[in-house]
């Protein structure tokens, strides 16, 4: 290591892209709150699109805040020693310009870049299929290519949850169940908006595969094993965990909170009528205390052999995810998905520590250049 890069602060720009209405995309909040963070912590940092962001320039245009006038305001910036991608959009990442850009980071001599891109998560499960250790958490998963394979797994199985391999936020989440004592033993729940499920059944599969179609739109689709998650009072929870690499490079869990689904609702999403809660509120009466302990130590652990696992398996370098891990009715811990962008957490001592990170990182990965 060296003691003069030691004492120099790197430079951070965050990335995103670029929007006619509102200067750029993001969640302005967090990122206000990153820039602010960084800031604070004598970092120099600002929020670049990826237009603005030209390698070869010696400057680069790029936003701060201004706290005292509460706008943002445009300002010739260095350029950047670390590129924290927040780009908000799988579309707006997918664009070649967007793409090119930060392939260019990637490449770059001394430029580093961390989260590059998105997770597809029907790769996530590949991933995590090739470690023993891994293995063992993921729900069976497979891309939903017709009604055949479909029915194939539905009779393995019983409970299927049918997922957008894009998706995020719950959306176009189906719950497929096969109830062999009914007269129309296919049971589709779709998740409608904000408090409503619509429930389609019927015993022909030609029509449940025309409704499934209709839902889909031709995104593609994963069909995965459904897990009977626990619940506290009757409203399924799961657990949303942000690990993060620290000051040293190492992956750690910055913190774990729950998500109480609405009632009836397939998935535990705060806009599709779930809560925030703690973890360990909603644990405790179903598995006791002590066992609560373990299952959370447990959790961390997992999570992270988790990231490190998809790190090795995206082939980029990273630097946070958010993970969705469900605990079943026996105690065991499953895997959902996990998040190159995480939202930011609404718990006050988790949300801290997240901001601290994010820099406390890219004094890391400054202090240890490429090659
Ligand atoms: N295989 C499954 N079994 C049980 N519940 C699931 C399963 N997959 C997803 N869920 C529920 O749906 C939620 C959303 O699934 P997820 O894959 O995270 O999609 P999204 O990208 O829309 O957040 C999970 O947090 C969990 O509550
Ligand atoms: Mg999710």
């Amino acid at each position: 290591m060296s003691h003069l890069l030691a004492d120099r602060k790197p430079v951070v720009a965050v990335l995103t892209v670029g929007d006619a209405k509102r200067l750029f995309r993001g969640n302005k909040a967090n990122l206000k709150d990153i820039v602010n963070t960084g800031t604070d912590l004598d970092f120099p940092v600002y929020v670049v699109t990826a237009k603005d962001l030209k390698l070869t320039a010696k400057r680069v245009r790029g936003y701060q805040y201004l706290a005292e006038e509460k706008t943002w305001y445009r300002h010739w910036f260095p350029l950047p020693d670390v590129v924290y991608n927040r780009v908000p959009l799988r579309e707006d990442e997918r664009k070649p310009s967007v793409r090119k850009k930060i392939e260019e980071c990637i490449r770059h001599n001394s430029i580093q870049i961390y989260n590059p891109f998105f997770f597809n998560k029907r790769k996530l499960f590949e991933w995590l299929r090739k470690n023993r250790s891994t293995k063992a958490l993921v729900p069976a998963t497979k891309r939903m290519s017709g009604p055949q394979n479909l029915y194939a797994m539905l009779q393995i199985y019983e409970r299927l949850y049918l997922k957008p391999e894009s998706g995020k936020a719950g959306k176009g989440i189906m719950l497929l169940q096969y109830e062999p004592e009914q007269d129309k033993p296919f049971r589709l729940t779709i998740q409608g908006r904000k408090y409503r499920n619509i429930v389609y059944r019927t015993d022909r599969l030609n029509a449940l595969w025309r409704r499934i179609k209709s839902e889909t739109a031709n995104a593609p689709y994963i069909m995965q094993e459904g897990i009977q998650l626990v619940s506290y009072k009757d409203r399924i929870f799961d657990l949303r965990v942000l690990v993060q690499k620290t000051g040293k490079g190492v992956w750690m869990v910055t913190g774990v909170g729950a998500r109480l689904a609405g009632l009836k609702r397939i998935t535990t999403h705060v806009p599709q009528g779930g809560s925030i809660e703690s973890p360990e509120k909603l644990l405790n009466p179903v598995f006791g205390s002590e066992m609560t302990t373990i299952i959370m130590n447990r959790l961390k652990s997992n999570a992270v052999l988790i990231a490190k696992q998809i790190e090795k398996g995206s082939g980029h370098l990273l630097g946070e995810m958010s993970m969705d891990l469900g605990i079943d009715t026996n105690g065991d811990m499953w895997f959902f998905e996990a998040n190159s962008k995480p939202m930011k957490f609404d718990e006050p001592q988790i949300r801290k520590k997240s901001l601290d990170r994010i820099f406390q990182y890219s004094q890391y990965l400054f202090q240890h250049p490429k090659n």
